[in-house]
Order: structure tokens, then sequence, then C-alpha cells
């Protein structure tokens, strides 16, 4: 395995504010395990030195060396005279064989298969292909095609959408990025969700820029006042919001929380943009909403960024920005440096697809629905004392524990054979040990035995050689 060097800077960034009020080897070991657990320290990675970890993490040789006494103990860390700490996969941990990759009930990410039809529809897309292989394939901005039914879409949704305010990308992670790059200089200001998703956070540190949060309660929302005066003061270039769903807590923005979000961007000049990826995905919401793009009436601040991933397939990699043709303009322009745009064939599939959108949503929302009734069955059932906000559509529900034991629990619970996505995961700095992402992507099947393995995990979990993690986070 090659090892490659981690900076200071960068650990001490996924780090977070991992200490709490008190600083402790065992919390920042764990601290370190879900990191690598979450994927996001890779094995072979060289931590920097003792020294460097203890000034910058402003704590003693002693604790640093605790703590990485305790990684090498568990497997995470492999340490050599000359060559340093080195992160590892461990094969074992504790009493329990870790089971290998392919065994591994992976409720980490919130995606599932495709929709039936792919199938057939790329067989008809592949006999609109001849046509377009006169042309040289290039399409900066997307397939004409799918441009026009897509604005036709937004139009149909209350948002007044032309072929020129469609850019298509492969898929909305790869639109979020494309947008940082594009607005974001070193040392810019972007207002994230806390809980929120991380890899748009990441996208938004990529471009240099510093984050600043906003919450999202699991059960209220979206502080619209909050918003504002975040706004007011940071002056931010962009603020990112999931309207519907929202990722991890599936909240949707009320038609008044809408407005004042948007109005207090556009007063200060702020770009909003809006991942809608999950936005289609309703189960049972009782409002009705029309998308935030509608209460940009100027149409200069909301950038609107949507997904074929999560109705009909992710292999697609087909997503789509809409905005000012002004703004769309910037980004083809950036795009010649990014990715020259998306996949003839895979926009064609999309387009075939997008006619029966309405089918593909009813097929999700009957799947979603008998997940999350599972999920609340089987939290009622086999861990009681944690606690399911209502789950109105969405990827995932964001699922309370009352202890603060999230990442010793997915720590505990990958030992028995699930991987799941730890509440600090969706935070900035380490918050959210109370909670736990449960994706309703998930089969019903897997959700059953995912719960089953929580509660058995979670003894473990709250045994006292945790008890310091709990009692500072
Ligand atoms: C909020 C949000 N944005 C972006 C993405 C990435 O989606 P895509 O597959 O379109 O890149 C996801 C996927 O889970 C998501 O939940």
């Amino acid at each position: 395995m090659t090892s490659h060097q981690i900076t200071m800077h960068h650990l001490a960034g996924l780090l977070g504010e991992w200490r709490g009020p008190a600083s402790d080897y065992s919390t920042l070991a764990e601290r370190i395990r879900l990191l690598v657990i979450d994927g996001r320290i890779k094995a072979g990675a060289r931590l920097p030195s003792e020294r460097a970890l203890a000034e910058h993490l402003g704590i003693s040789r002693t604790t640093v060396n605790s703590a990485l006494a305790d990684l090498r103990a568990s497997g995470y860390v492999r340490s050599r005279q000359g060559s340093g700490s080195v992160i590892e996969i461990p094969g074992r941990t504790g009493d329990l064989p870790i089971p290998r990759a392919g065994d591994m009930l992976d409720l980490s990410r919130a995606t599932s298969s495709a929709v039936p039809g792919v199938h057939a529809a790329a067989e008809r897309a592949l006999r609109r292909l001849p046509a377009r292989l006169t042309t040289d394939g290039y399409e900066l901005s997307g397939l004409p095609t799918l441009r026009e039914t897509l604005a036709a879409l937004y139009s149909s949704r209350g948002v007044p959408t032309a072929p020129e305010n469609i850019l298509v990308t492969s898929g909305s992670a790869s639109a979020v990025s494309l947008i940082a790059r594009t607005f974001l200089a070193p040392g810019d200001r972007v207002i994230v969700e806390t809980p929120g998703y991380p890899h748009s956070n990441d996208a938004f540190r990529a471009a240099g820029a510093r984050l600043i949060p906003t919450i999202v309660d699991g059960e209220d929302g979206w502080d619209a006042e909050e918003f504002a005066s975040s706004v007011t003061r940071a002056l931010p270039v962009l603020a990112y919001v999931m309207p519907d769903f929202h990722n991890p807590t599936s909240r949707s923005m009320s038609a008044s929380v809408r407005g004042a979000v948007v109005d207090a961007a556009a007063r200060n000049g702020t770009i909003l943009v809006s991942d809608e990826t999950t936005a289609e995905l309703d189960i049972d919401r009782l409002e009705s909403t029309i998308p935030i793009a509608a209460y940009d009436t100027a149409g200069s601040t909301v950038v609107s960024v949507g997904s074929a991933s999560k109705t009909m397939w992710g292999g697609l990699r087909v997503g789509w920005i809409r905005a000012s043709t002004t703004i769309i303009d910037r980004l083809v322009a950036a795009r010649f440096s990014f990715d020259l745009g998306a996949a003839v064939l895979e926009q064609l599939i999309t387009s075939e697809l997008l006619e029966d959108l309405d089918a593909i949503i009813a097929y999700r929302r009957d799947l979603h629905r008998a997940s999350r009734d599972t999920l609340a069955a089987s939290l009622t059932r086999d861990l009681p004392s944690a606690h399911l906000h209502s789950v109105d559509g969405g990827v995932a529900a964001w699922v309370r524990l009352d202890t603060p034991v999230s990442s010793a629990l997915t720590i505990a619970a990958r030992s028995r054979g699930l991987l799941i996505g730890a509440g600090p995961w969706f935070g900035l700095s380490g918050e959210f040990e109370r909670n736990i992402r449960v994706p309703i992507t998930a089969t019903p099947d897997a959700i059953e035995r995912a719960v089953t393995i929580l509660a058995e995990a979670m003894p473990e979990a709250s045994a006292p050689h945790h008890a310091a993690h709990r009692a500072v986070l």
C-alpha cells in the first residue's frame, strides 16, 4: 500500500471541533477512527508528527501519544520508526471479525437501484443516437432536446424557464462543484446547512471557501430569521440550501420560509443555490410547494440544481442547473476547464425517461413509503429509545438517539456488518452525536436488519469505555 502525507491543515479541518469542553486521548482516537470508517481519511495516509499534532490541536504530546497507541491497538494505525503513523483499515476490531466489504450491509449511502424501464429507455435512446453521430458530440450546455424538456418541466411547476436557462451536468454533484469553482475565490464565505450534505460542503471547501452554518432542526426545519441575519452579517457569495427534501433531516421548507430566504439572499447580493436533487421524492407532504426559484421574481438570485439520480438511476450521471442566462453563460465558460459536457447517450436516456416521470415518481413513492414505515415499526420494536420525526419525503430519516453515542454506535455496528452514517458526518465540527442517518432508499428488509444490528450494538456503544466521549461531545 502506498502512503501519502495528510497535512495538519487538512486533518484539523476534518477533525473540526472534536474535543468539546474537554480533550481526551480516546475522544481524539475515536474521531480519527470515524473519519477512516467514513472514508474521509484513506488507508495509507501518513498522519502529521506527534509534535505537529500536539501543537496544532493544543493538547499534550502524552495525549497524542495515547491516542495513537489506542488507534494502533484497534488496528487503525501502523507506526514504524522513521516512517511515522500510517492509517490502516483493521482486519479485526475488538472481539468481532470485520465482515468483508462485499458482505457489509451498506446504509452509508442514500441510494437505490434503477427504476424499471431504464433498459428499455436505453434501447430507445440508442435508436436516436445515429442522428447525433454526425455532430462532434460536445454539448457544453447539454443536449437541446433534454434542455427543452427540463425547461418545460420547470415552467409547468411555476418557474417560467427557457432552454437557455438550463445547463446539463454529470449529476448534481458535478453541478455543485462547477458552481463552487465558478463563483468562489479562496476566503469567500458560503452559508451551508447544518446538518447538511457533506459532499457539497467539501466542494465549497475545495474552492477555498469558509463555511458558515445555518441550522436545520430535525423537527422544525429552518429558522428564516437566523438565516437572514447570517446573510446580512456574513455577506456570503453563496448560500446553499436543500428546500425539498433536506438531506439528512428530510425537512421541506414552508412557503413563507422560501420567500424570506430568497428575499434575504437577493437583498445582500448572495447567490442562493437550491439543491433539489431529492425534491421529487414526496411521500405524503401536507403542504404542496412550488420551487424556491418561483420566489425569485428578478430571476438573478436562485440557482437550482436537479438530478436524475434519485428518481431514475444514479448510474446515468445526469443532473442539471437552472439559472438566469447570465449565470448559465458564466458556468458554461468555466466548464472548458471542468468536463466539457455530459455524455450524449445518457442524456438521451434521461430525456426518454422524463416522458414517464410521473410513473417513476409514483414507483419511488411506494418504495420509500414502505421503507419509512418499516423503519418506524422496527425502531419501536427494537430500539424504542430512538426518536423518529415525521418523514414526508426525501432519501433519509434523521433518527435521534437518547444519548450522544452516534460515532461509537456506528463503529460498533460496523463490526457487526452494518455501514451507516454517524451524525457528526453531517455537521461541520463534530456535532450531532445524538443523531444517526438512516436512508429510506434502502429496502424494508435491509432497514429491518440494520435496526436489529443497531439495537445489538447499542450496549457496546454505551459501554463505560465510551463514557469520556459521551461526556465531552
Ligand atoms: C442533496 C444531494 N445533492 C447531491 C447529490 C449527488 O447526486 P448526483 O448523483 O446527482 O451527483 C446527492 C446524492 O445523494 C444529494 O442527496
